[in-house]
């Protein structure tokens, strides 16, 4: 579409979480003209669901060293150690510089931090705030400051397209607005600096932790822009998600893993603790392993879901201490106090997304991602709990402190210096896919490719995909029941969404292993002859 209006920035922020709102406050800072463009209202998005936490080594006898040692374990080979470093070692003060914002943790009486764990943290590193509200604590203070900052915002705006100069360097964003008076329907903002902080793509699924903004925007529109993406295989399944029964889709409520951290456990349909003989941890091992504790014991029960034992909290604590999961299991009629909740995996997290190097720089020159569209490298195969707000706040730094640099001594951005091992795709003209498609997608990839795969199963995906696509292709029978899809905002999120999905199952059918939370049943090894790799995908450009 052609934009019929334009707006002049030094640097557009798409997305409005953690990762998004804090580049756009430090770009600010840095005298830079900033404009943050989001794709419902600015506290909409992955961000303001998070419970558990932010970890970081903030308590007394926790170091980087640790914090670092545990990542590495959680991310099963295949974390990049230099991003790592840098996570955990400027991740303590970008959290103080967080609080200094205006975000309110929770702390003792004599006023430390209070701290919890969660799995795969061998201690206490993960700071909470009204108990179990933290993501929305943290919301609630950037976008406070965003407003104090009278940054300049753009709400229900979804980005269509990265534009390019004649030398290929950012000059910008197409995006289609809805509702905001001066600025609606197609239009571009312009400037050489680009943040994608769209968040995830859990809605490829049909049952996830994500809200149903997050559908994979800021990966589709890299992969169309040429960047490079890498690791999309590893999509990480939180292992305690409130079961609502089979079948249940959408956005589903989180048993967040602060709840096993103070002391709950997880038993089967007999009451029997059963990841006790799995790990040195049990409950509190890193997250894949727990999710295929899970499974395995539903298999072995021929149940749909376990169950987490937290009676022996108190009506009190739970109050107090898990005052939104309370509230949400009761809603459905599950009382924590006197019950065991019923619980299962569910898609809440993509390890893998928009490759970057440690500044935040995409390959494409001008482009950076930051949180959980990106692939920085700190989360390998299998992302430690109650990293990614802290990486989201992280990498913001570094992203707004490199686009001042860069505009203090203009040339064009070069772009991410890693070697690239990139498979270039065939040139994918997409087609713009109709709204109706999305439970049909989301249907294939919880059937094919979720937590337990097989070569079998992503093909029967892949197929099934292939057939959306070219169903799209072919020109629409005005006779028959079919429409053509029209351009809209749930034509071109389901458009992403296909796009990603597509991406995601070629890989985890490529990687013929089981590593971190790509669980494959006919290669249930992890390979570190042939696999210890990434995989890296770049499509050729092109867009119907
Ligand atoms: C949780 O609270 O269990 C989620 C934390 C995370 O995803 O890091």
């Amino acid at each position: 579409p052609v934009p019929g209006w334009a707006i002049d920035a030094d640097v557009v922020v798409v997305g409005s979480g953690v990762a998004g709102l804090t580049t756009a406050l430090r770009c600010t800072a840095a005298g830079l003209r900033t404009v943050v463009v989001t794709k419902a209202r600015l506290d909409d998005g992955s961000t303001r669901w998070a419970q558990g936490g932010i970890a970081a080594a903030l308590g007394e006898g926790d170091t980087p060293e640790q914090h670092l040692s545990d990542t590495l374990v959680a991310g099963a080979g295949l974390c990049d150690e230099a991003a790592v470093r840098t996570l955990v070692t400027e991740g303590p003060d970008a959290v103080r510089r967080l609080i200094g914002t205006g975000a309110r943790f929770d702390t003792s009486e004599t006023g430390d931090l209070q701290l919890t764990r969660e799995g795969g943290h061998h201690r206490r590193r993960i700071a909470h705030a009204g108990g179990d509200a933290t993501g929305a604590e943290i919301s609630r203070a950037l976008v406070d400051a965003v407003r104090d900052a009278s940054l300049r915002t753009v709400e229900n705006a979804l980005v269509l397209d990265l534009l390019t100069d004649e030398h290929g360097n950012t000059s910008g964003v197409t995006l289609h607005v809805m509702g905001e008076g001066q600025h609606d329907g197609v239009g571009a903002v312009r400037a050489p600096a680009v943040v994608l902080a769209t968040g995830g793509m859990g809605q490829v699924f049909s049952a996830t932790t994500n809200p149903p903004v997050s559908t994979g925007d800021g990966v589709a529109l890299a992969l169309r822009a040429g960047a490079e993406v890498s690791d999309l295989e590893f999509v990480q399944f939180h292992p305690t998600v409130l079961f609502l029964g089979a079948g249940s889709e959408g956005q589903q409520p989180l048993v967040s893993e602060a709840v096993r951290g103070e002391g709950a456990h997880l038993v089967d349909a007999d009451g029997v603790r059963f990841m006790l003989d799995q790990h040195e941890l049990a409950e509190l091992a890193p997250r894949d392993i727990v999710a295929k504790g899970i499974m395995r014991r539903m298999r072995e029960q021929g149940a749909q879901n376990m169950y987490l034992d937290a009676r022996h909290f108190g009506a009190d604590m739970w109050a107090t201490r898990f005052p939104t999961i309370l509230a949400a299991c009761r809603a459905h009629g599950i009382d924590p106090v006197t019950e065991p909740i019923p619980v299962a995996p569910a898609a809440h997290y993509a390890s893998g997304g928009v490759r970057t190097d440690l500044r935040g720089r995409t390959t494409v020159p001008g482009l950076y991602a930051c949180g959980e569209v990106a692939c920085t490298g700190v989360h390998g195969a299998n992302r430690l709990a109650s990293n990614s707000l802290l990486e989201g706040l992280v990498f913001a730094e570094r992203i707004a402190a490199d686009i001042a640099a860069v505009a203090a001594a203009p040339s064009p951005v070069p772009p991410a210096a890693r070697p690239t091992t990139a498979r270039a795709e065939s040139a994918a003209v997409l087609p713009l896919i109709a709204p109706e498609a999305r439970l049909k997608i989301q249907r294939i990839m919880s059937e094919g490719a979720s937590v337990l795969r097989s070569a079998t199963s992503l093909g029967v995906a892949a197929e099934a995909l292939e057939a959306v696509f070219q169903e799209a292709l072919r020109p629409a029978d005005p006779t028959g029941p079919g429409k053509p899809a029209q351009p809209g905002v749930e034509s071109w999120e389901t458009s992403n969404l296909l796009c990603v999905a597509r991406v995601l199952v070629a890989a985890a059918l490529e990687r013929e292993e089981t590593r971190g939370c790509h669980w494959r049943d006919d290669f249930p090894e992890r390979d570190e002859t042939d696999w210890r790799r990434h995989l890296v995908v770049r499509l050729g450009t092109g867009r119907a």
